[in-house]
């Protein structure tokens, strides 16, 4: 019996318009679209939606910083979105930004119907404030002295080198990090929600417990939410919410409050709304009458980094400025994407980029595999490792999958003319045992109960295992000898066919994960397009000619992938560079500024065993960590001499595997025709991480 039709709305998080995606965003996507894909395979109407989050601060000032308004600046990344979105097969119904009238409209909606329950209310608030560039400053760009350890240069809020936290009015010597200047204590009337009220309280001890009917949060967000929201006998920790900001500011204007505008994180989430609202206009349909029918269901995929925001905040505002909004069925909140176990950086550059992979030319479905057999419901961290990569889609998709239908399709074509046996009673029965199709279909339930819970990975394996048995099959029934006796011809035909029979059936069971793959075996197979779960148990009765589905992946595209055109040491750096602009080709300062330099501290200096050219530098660029670089000076500088140097090096290169370990980054060295390197270093003052521009 199918299951009764649903209507689902789900986004994921809006990514800060302030540049282009990166690696983490695609993997949030490619998680929740493969959710998509398969609720509508079970016949579920799907609204799918995201939007860019325009506005805050940040954006604001890196807009100033390049000399353009901050809409430029939204627009300019918004043109980037298309490449990736549909490089990598997602497939959101609508695209939106938070800076829309439709944003405007509904934030206001929301902070109005709030204010006139009550829940809103005015407080003074003192905060830093710098003079020179005439704004209030938050946290992040406050630096000054450790209050308890004394290191220089920490942010406002924590110590990387004691871990002590305080104010960032507890900081000796505070300074902007925007100009420098010494920061002074001023007081200015902020907006807050009263988050703390009891009935805002109960009602998120409420929804977190049961966020709809029989649904639960993820063990581990309930734990984190509950450490907030407190419980029986245990008082909630919760502290009313400051959700407005002081001019100068990119935002939307709070309605008579002069001067004042919705701190991006109270517009950001409506942005969801704003969103469905434009999707279901160009479709004609009625937004609040959408929201309030019983039937509809709002999910939203996360990152870990953000459940605060989306398990208390956006609920609680939701639930309280009452019809036609609805508060979220549910949250699905998912860990990191980390590259050989460390955290990726988009400001560093390392971890691999999705842009070129797509440059390229590497096959999308081999991430979104990946990433599949490596996700499931928990709010786990998942490494990318490149050897893995490789190893798994080589051996599972091209190996397992495609492997059943290149080889089965190859005799049907010459024996059959492409015609597939419509003899087999019992679909896919051979010989007295169960078939290879009949195998596959009875993992229907159990492959779908795995993706409708998130557990890609569970879905994965079972796909895997069975595309195992098949491909065991097939070897026992000895196809290759079938071929060669006349009198084996009927059983030739079953083997070969029932093989493609159960290649269809995985294909169904793929095609979350695998659209376009999906598409070309719907081609091959004579499939009903759009492929439903419902049609898995059918047999095709011809295949059409062979062609390729899916190659191994390259390593040489591995190679680049993973490490920047430039190798670290400096010798071989320059040349490597130039070659792919003309010598004499200028560049804009757009280009320049993509080029990340910082000031390092040589921490330590080695020999490498087995490199004739290169030292192992390890660099403190006032992270909180330190990294390694190998860098081609050994010719010319006794390690020793080298600690404690202070040197420009590229910050944001993508680190590079090399046979002695991950390089992160490349130390700026001077050479010439003759001999000689020379290791460039700034002027007395530089402190390392700084930036050099
Ligand atoms: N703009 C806010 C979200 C507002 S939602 C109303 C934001 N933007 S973000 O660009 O920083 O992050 C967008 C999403 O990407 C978040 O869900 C975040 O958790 C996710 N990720 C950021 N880095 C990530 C990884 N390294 N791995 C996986 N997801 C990561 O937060
Ligand atoms: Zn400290």
């Amino acid at each position: 019996m199918p299951a009764p039709r649903r209507t689902l709305f789900v986004t994921t998080a809006l990514p800060y318009a302030n540049g282009p995606f990166h690696i983490g965003h695609i993997m949030e996507y490619i998680q929740a679209d493969i959710w998509v894909r398969f609720q509508r395979m079970q016949g579920h109407e799907v609204h799918f939606v995201c939007a860019d989050d325009a506005h805050g601060a940040p954006i604001m000032l890196k807009a100033e910083a390049e000399g353009v308004t901050p809409r430029e600046l939204v627009a300019r990344v918004a043109a980037t979105r298309p490449k990736h979105l549909d490089g990598f097969h997602i497939g959101f119904d609508h695209w939106h930004s938070t800076d829309s009238p439709e944003n405007v409209e509904l934030s206001r909606d929301v902070y109005r119907r709030l204010r006139a329950r009550g829940l809103v209310y005015g407080k003074p608030v003192e905060q830093f404030y710098d003079p020179v560039k005439a704004m209030f400053l938050p946290d992040r760009y406050i630096k000054g002295t450790c209050p308890n350890c004394g290191a220089k240069d920490q942010y406002g809020d924590a110590c990387e080198n004691c871990s002590s936290t305080y104010q960032p009015t507890d900081l000796i010597d505070p300074y902007s990090t925007l100009t420098g200047a010494r920061p002074e204590l001023r007081t200015s009337e902020h907006l807050f929600f009263r988050l703390s009220a009891p009935e805002v309280v109960a009602f998120l001890r409420r929804w977190t417990a049961e966020p709809s009917p029989g649904r639960a949060l993820q063990p581990e967000v309930l734990n984190k939410v509950r450490e907030w929201l407190g419980g029986d006998e245990v008082a909630s920790k919760l502290t009313d919410w400051d959700i407005s900001r002081d001019a100068p500011y990119f935002g939307i204007p709070i309605p008579d409050a002069p001067g004042k505008y919705f701190y991006v994180w109270l517009d950001a989430p409506i942005g969801y709304l704003a969103s469905l609202k434009a999707h279901l206009a160009a479709r004609r349909t009625d937004f609040a009458a959408f929201l309030q029918d019983p039937h509809v269901e709002q999910y939203h995929f996360i990152g870990k980094d953000i459940i605060y925001h989306h398990l208390l905040f956006w609920p609680a505002m939701l639930k309280f400025a009452g019809a036609p909004y609805k508060t979220p069925d549910n949250v699905f909140v998912h860990g990191f994407i980390t590259f050989l176990n460390e955290k990726m950086s988009k400001s560093r550059g390392t971890g691999i980029s999705p842009d070129v992979y797509l440059d390229l030319g590497m096959n999308p479905e081999w991430l979104r595999y990946y990433l599949a057999a490596k996700l499931n419901d928990r709010v786990e961290d998942l490494d990318f490792n490149p050897d893995d990569f490789v190893a798994r889609v080589n051996s599972d998709l091209v190996g397992k999958y495609v492997n059943i239908a290149s080889r089965a399709a190859t005799f049907v074509a010459r024996h059959f003319g492409g015609e597939l046996s419509t003899r087999v009673p019992e679909a896919g029965r051979v010989a007295d045992r169960a078939g290879s199709t009949s195998i596959a279909w009875g993992a229907r339930d159990s492959i779908a109960e795995a993706y409708a819970s998130r557990e890609f990975g569970r879905a994965m394996r079972e796909i895997m295992r069975i595309a195992d048995r098949i491909n065991e099959r097939f070897d026992e029934a000895k196809p290759w000898e079938l071929a060669k006796d006349p009198a084996s011809r009927e059983r030739l035909h079953d083997v070969c066919s029932d093989a493609i029979n159960a290649f269809r059936a995985l294909t169904y069971y793929l095609a979350p994960v695998l659209p376009a793959t999906a598409g070309k075996v719907a081609k091959l197979l004579g499939l009903r397009l759009p492929l439903r779960w419902s049609d898995v148990e059918q047999l095709s009765d011809r295949i059409q000619p062979y062609e390729h589905l899916m190659t191994r992946i390259d390593p040489k595209q591995m190679d680049v992938l993973i490490a920047p055109p430039a190798p670290a040491g400096p010798a071989t750096t320059a040349a490597a560079a130039a070659a792919p602009a003309a010598p004499d080709a200028t560049i804009s300062i757009d280009d320049f500024t993509k080029v990340e330099l910082r000031i390092a501290r040589i921490v330590a200096a080695e020999h490498v065993e087995g490199a004739d050219k290169l030292l192992k530098l390890t660099l403190d660029v006032g992270e909180g960590r330190h990294r390694t670089v190998f860098a081609g000076i050994k010719s010319a500088y006794d390690p020793a001499t080298l600690v404690g140097r202070l040197t420009p090096m590229v910050a944001n290169l993508a680190p590079r595997k090399m046979k002695f370990g991950l390089s992160e980054g490349m130390v700026l060295a001077a050479s010439g025709d003759g001999p000689g390197i020379f290791l460039l270093a700034p002027d007395a003052g530089a402190q390392p991480g700084m930036r050099v521009k």
